[in-house]
């Protein structure tokens, strides 16, 4: 089978579409983080942005491998849920995260599978382990978030200012950098699978 006539065409068209949304949403998410006063948080969701935006480019350069293509129709979903609620916008992402990585990119491999690409179908396997950590990364973020562990534990711990590079152990982060002034949140994340 051609890829051009394939079901496995039009599922890397809905991927593409899916991902750059992602990179949108993150760079949107990432934003209200930093209006916080969050900037850590914000990297981690730029970085997971990056991500997102590469994932984009793989799936496009496989579309792109069957030449010029006047235009693909694609149905999909286009919810608008992103609000100035950081912690809502977390779980919505974490919950986006989840349903790629175990239901639609496992079906797109297997169908690509069942047509004979197992490259593709190889990349839709790499990229839904992507998106199991980025989904375990947003949940172990607002779980900090939320219990309020992001800068503050029971046993001293290292804390990493990322703007001057200044390390402290103890509890609580300072909130203010006795270096360089920076703000708390400059304070390097400490993340459970780094
Ligand atoms: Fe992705
Ligand atoms: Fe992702």
């Amino acid at each position: 089978m051609e890829l051009k006539n394939s079901n496995t065409l039009q599922n890397l068209a809905k991927a593409f579409a899916g991902e750059c949304q992602a990179n949108a949403r993150y760079v949107f998410i990432s934003e209200i983080a930093k209006g916080q006063g969050l900037q850590e948080v914000g990297c981690a969701l730029d970085a997971i942005a990056k991500n997102e935006l590469f994932h984009a480019k793989t799936f496009y350069n496989a579309i792109a491998s069957c030449g010029e293509i006047p235009n693909i129709e694609i149905n999909g979903g286009y919810p608008f849920k992103e609000t100035t609620d950081l912690l809502s916008d977390l779980k919505n992402a974490a919950d986006n995260e989840y349903n790629e990585s175990t239901s639609i990119y496992p079906g797109f491999a297997d169908e690509a599978d069942k047509e004979g690409f197992a490259d593709i179908a190889n990349r839709f396997r790499l990229a839904a382990k992507v998106e199991d950590c980025h989904m375990k990364l947003l949940c172990d973020i607002r779980n900090q978030l939320t219990d309020g562990s992001l800068y503050k534990r029971p046993s001293p711990v290292k804390w990493k200012c990322e703007n001057c590079g200044h390390e402290t152990t103890a509890n609580e982060a300072p909130e203010i950098c006795p270096l360089c002034g920076s703000k708390q949140g400059y304070v390097k994340l400490i993340l459970s699978d780094s």
